[in-house]
């Protein structure tokens, strides 16, 4: 996608290959900055500390940290090493798991003097793969809304939770994916952007890049969604997805369950958007089977934003001493999910829709 007219990936390696190139997502929407990876521990920290984050983003990252480590020691224990040190950045969304699978079978049998070559080959197809299934998602998913302003006639609102955007992808977004695609053909459509507490990523990341593709939105407060759509002023929810079910339910950023229990009162449907990638084929039950990252209690004590003199400055929000609690992502089961918008096609958020997409599936359900 582009910003002042220029086209980005969030992550790429620089021309020499030398390192590997990303977006600061820290500094964002105040600074566009890059950040370098040269070892497996920038890779790491980047995911960590969040400076790239949401599902498929990370898989890249991880992808990435194996082949640098892969370059200064392709030994098979620091392939298991490498492995272990990034799955272990963050638990829910598993395309970490997927993506440091797909590394790890793929350099097993190749020879350590030419697991860097492959490997950094490796993580540029996981790149380029995620790039087009994000954007087959906007391409099946920009019907509910072409469909939906033919229906009303009118512009076609969409009410969004945190940052499934192009900013949380290599390219184009999953739930973003088909607004953009929408907008791009002339299709009227609004986006309510949650703000999405404690870390902001609807107000700082979502917003920011919808405006830089100059799609109309408004910020709103995580609590505003019930509301709106009582009123009839939400068409239908897109959400993304860290780790989606065999029987589609799916774990995204906390308080995306209370937008699908608002939508689900309301009539409005509730669609989540996702690359293949993103399935969790081993898991049954989200409640219960998705561990839940909990963060630390400092993302919600504490704010960073920027005063009026351009500054950016970190205060605290809460009365001191009190204890917070910082889960980061929340289950919504697969009952309140009108559908999955994936590479493939849309389908029924069940174990039958899922294998009618993905019928190879069929052998190990
Ligand atoms: O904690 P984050 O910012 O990594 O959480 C991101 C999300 O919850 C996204 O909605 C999800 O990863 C889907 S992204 C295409």
């Amino acid at each position: 996608m582009k910003i002042d007219g220029r086209h980005y990936r969030t992550i790429a390696p620089t021309p020499e290959d030398d390192a590997v190139l990303v977006i600061d997502q820290t500094k964002l929407p105040f600074s566009f900055e890059f950040m370098r990876l040269t070892r497996i521990e920038d890779a790491a920290v980047a995911i960590s500390a969040m400076h790239v984050r949401g599902a498929p983003l990370i898989g890249a990252t991880a992808a990435y940290g194996v082949a640098l480590r892969m370059r200064d020691d392709a030994s098979d224990a620091s392939l298991a090493s490498a492995v272990e040190r990034l799955g272990a950045t963050r638990p829910t969304a598993v395309n970490l798991r997927w993506a440091l699978t797909r590394m790890s079978e793929k350099l097993h049998n190749v020879a350590p003097a030419d697991r860097a070559a492959v490997a950094w080959n490796e993580a540029s197809a996981i790149c380029d793969e995620d790039v087009e299934q994000c954007r087959l998602i906007g391409v099946h998913g920009r019907e509910l809304i072409t469909r939906r302003w033919r229906e009303t006639g009118r512009t076609v609102n969409v009410l969004t939770h945190c940052n499934a955007g192009w900013l949380a992808t290599v390219d184009w977004g999953t739930a973003l994916s088909p607004i953009y695609q929408a907008h791009d053909a002339g299709v009227p459509v609004h986006v309510f952007v949650d703000e999405t507490r404690p870390r902001n990523q609807g107000a700082a990341l979502s917003a920011y890049e919808l405006g830089a593709h100059g799609v109309p939105h408004t910020v709103i407060v995580d609590n505003a969604g019930g509301h709106l759509m009582q009123h009839g002023l939400v068409d239908m929810c897109i959400v993304g997805t860290d780790r989606t079910t065999a029987t589609g339910d799916v774990a995204n950023k906390i308080g995306t369950y209370l937008k699908a229990l608002a939508a689900k009162d309301n009539g409005v449907p509730f669609y989540v958007a996702l690359p293949s990638s993103t399935i969790d084929w081993s898991i049954e039950d989200g409640v219960r089977g998705i561990e839940i990252e909990e963060r630390s209690a400092r993302e919600v004590t504490h704010l960073m934003g920027r005063r009026e003199d351009g500054s950016i400055a970190t205060i605290e929000v809460v009365a001191p001493g009190s204890p917070a609690a910082n889960p980061a992502f929340d289950v919504t089961p697969s009952r309140l999910v009108t559908a999955l918008i994936t590479e493939r096609g849309i389908c029924d958020a069940t174990r039958e829709g899922l294998l009618g997409l993905f019928p190879e599936r069929r052998a190990a359900a």
